[in-house]
């Protein structure tokens, strides 16, 4: 089948399940919650939904530790709430998007179950090696989430790999056997009717050869080993050729440490075998490779990520864009300002949203939700965060270590949806499973929908403008004055006509500056945060100027 490219014109909302909308009032989020917003999501004029996982699972990864392939979790509603709602995207014109996380299970899968007994034919559908002679781990590589990357397995005397937390043992996709049970997984859900797949940490799937010991990376030791590995390419081709080839879906890698370069293997129009990739590198203008090495904030680093892969991908490959997800904290806590949170949210929103790509918006966004900062550690909820926290700046007050957690962690941005001002954000009418941000009642969907000038409606603003325009979906893109700290100023231009962003990253009032060749005499100025642009910038104020030729 050709490859139909129809994804090139939407928007994507991504849903955390757990805590987007709980429809039956046991504190979880749930797809009949989802249902009820259905139409929120599309008035955003979001075409698209992606799935956090929601299937059955014992939740030490809040799902990313997966128990079934061909279920849905019944706390979330099961399958009967699952075809509802996929019928309920249909019929709205939306496509739907599940996330595939083939590279681990969950330990209490049968698979797992069966292989640590070594029945056949689950034997080697994980990564099994004894310990050395001198009783030391297999290798030296590390996990992303909990210590060293092996533990032992009582009932099989052996080690098993996990790249993430001990609950989360890797498969072994250089078993053709596992491979087919990743193409029924598959076509379980493209048969169903579901449109494409996020595949988690897809580049991680294929280890090197003899599992070697990693000498060169102080952080995540092993990376090198097993990201972007020896049969990365082949395998994904195989899934592509023997599946995604036979349907009209699409497919999303996420792919930790990747440059465009790279990407271009995967997702090169012509001869990659994947349709767009998520990548790190704009999650780094305040942090060093992972949000737990924090900087300061570099306008001009986040200007240097989203110019490259505007570059480098022209013409041949396709941006996914986005700001936040579930992995990192919330983008105006970071990049933008607490203290200008509606301005600053808008600035977010004009600096990625018109870029040349699809873009993506995860729960909350659309209305400027901020880090949440417990005042314990023991409130965290997440893996990752639980085991930095117990293992990480032990010299530091507990004040200090815990503003380092509300700068890095997870469950920053994990915290319920902020509906309305009602108890519980009106998330749930039960006891929530977890906290929610006392912020609530002031920063919810409820209050920014009365207000015509509220971030949420700027979003959709934006969006409509953004879908409208024929240089935003096909145009060129330039940036200029590549290091000025303070703006990020970029134009798209297409036959019929050319736009420029200005956005200042500034607290303070700023000079303007445009590019010369465009005349603003003659512009339209078609997007605006202030209602009276004047002479000089004022405080995170941004600008979308138009002109037709
Ligand atoms: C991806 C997911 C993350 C998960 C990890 C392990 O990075 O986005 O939430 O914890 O993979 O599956
Ligand atoms: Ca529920």
């Amino acid at each position: 089948m050709e490859r139909k490219r129809w994804y090139k014109d939407m928007v994507f909302y991504q849903i955390w399940p757990r805590s987007f909308k709980d429809g039956n009032g046991d504190g979880m989020g749930d797809l009949w919650g989802v249902l009820e917003k259905l139409d929120y999501i599309k008035s955003l004029g979001c075409d698209g939904i992606w799935f956090s996982p929601i299937y059955p699972s014992p939740g030490a990864d809040c799902g990313y530790d997966i128990a079934d392939y061909m279920d849905i979790a019944p706390e979330f509603g099961g399958m009967e709430a699952f075809k509802k709602v996929l019928d309920g995207v249909h019929e709205r014109g939306m496509k739907l998007v599940m996330d595939l996380v083939v590279n681990h299970t969950s330990d209490e899968h049968e698979w797992f179950q069966k292989s640590r007994k070594r029945i056949e034919p689950y034997t080697d559908y994980y990564i099994w090696r004894p310990a050395k002679p001198n009783g030391k781990l297999p290798n030296n590589w590390d996990s992303n989430f909990e210590g060293k990357a092996w533990t032992f397995d009582e009932e099989r005397g052996e080690y098993y790999l996990h790249l993430f937390a001990v609950k989360q043992p890797d498969l072994n996709m250089d078993n053709p056997l596992v491979r087919e049970e990743v193409k029924k997984i598959l076509r379980f859900w493209l048969d169903m009717g579901v449109d494409g797949f996020r595949e988690d940490v897809i580049t991680y799937i294929s280890k090197a050869e003899g599992l070697p010991d990693d000498h060169l990376f102080p952080i995540y030791k092993g990376m090198p080993k097993y990201n972007h590995g020896p049969h990365i390419h082949e395998y994904l081709a195989e899934f592509k050729r023997d599946v995604f080839d036979h349907y009209d879906c699409f497919t999303l890698a996420e792919a930790p440490l990747v440059w465009p370069k790279q990407a271009l293997k995967y997702i090169d129009e012509e001869k990659g075998q994947l349709d767009m990739m998520i990548q790190f590198q704009c999650q780094c203008a305040d942090c060093l490779f992972t949000d737990y090495i924090p900087m300061k904030f570099s306008l001009v680093r986040m200007k240097k990520a989203f110019s490259d892969w505007q570059y480098k991908l022209s013409g041949r490959a396709w941006n996914m864009l986005y700001l936040e997800n579930h992995d990192h904290p919330r983008i105006i806590s970071r990049y933008g300002s607490e203290k200008f949170r509606e301005e600053s949210g808008k600035t977010l929103a004009v600096s990625y949203l018109f870029q040349q790509g699809t873009p993506f918006l995860y729960q909350g966004q659309e209305i400027g939700m901020l880090n949440w900062k417990p005042e314990d550690a023991e409130m965290y909820e997440d893996v990752q965060t639980r085991y930095n926290y117990a293992h990480s700046n032990l010299n530091k007050s507990k004040e200090e270590r815990l503003h380092k957690m509300w700068r890095s962690s997870r469950d920053s941005a994990r915290t319920p949806m902020q509906w309305d001002s009602t108890e519980n954000a009106g998330f749930t009418t039960g006891k929530p499973w977890f906290y929610v941000n006392p912020n609530y009642t002031e920063i919810n969907v409820a209050a920014q929908e009365e207000n015509p000038d509220s971030l949420l409606n700027f979003y959709r603003k934006a969006i409509k403008l953004r879908k409208s325009l024929e240089s935003v979906r096909f145009g060129n893109y330039k940036e200029y004055y590549r290091l000025n700290s303070k703006l990020y100023v970029y134009s798209r231009e297409s036959e019929n006509e050319k736009i420029l962003a200005v956005c200042s990253f500034s607290e303070k009032e700023e000079k303007i500056k445009i590019p010369s060749g465009f005349d603003i005499a003659k512009a339209e100025l078609i997007l605006c945060n202030y209602s009276e642009p004047g002479e000089k910038l004022l405080p995170y104020e941004s600008r979308v100027y138009l002109w037709k030729k």
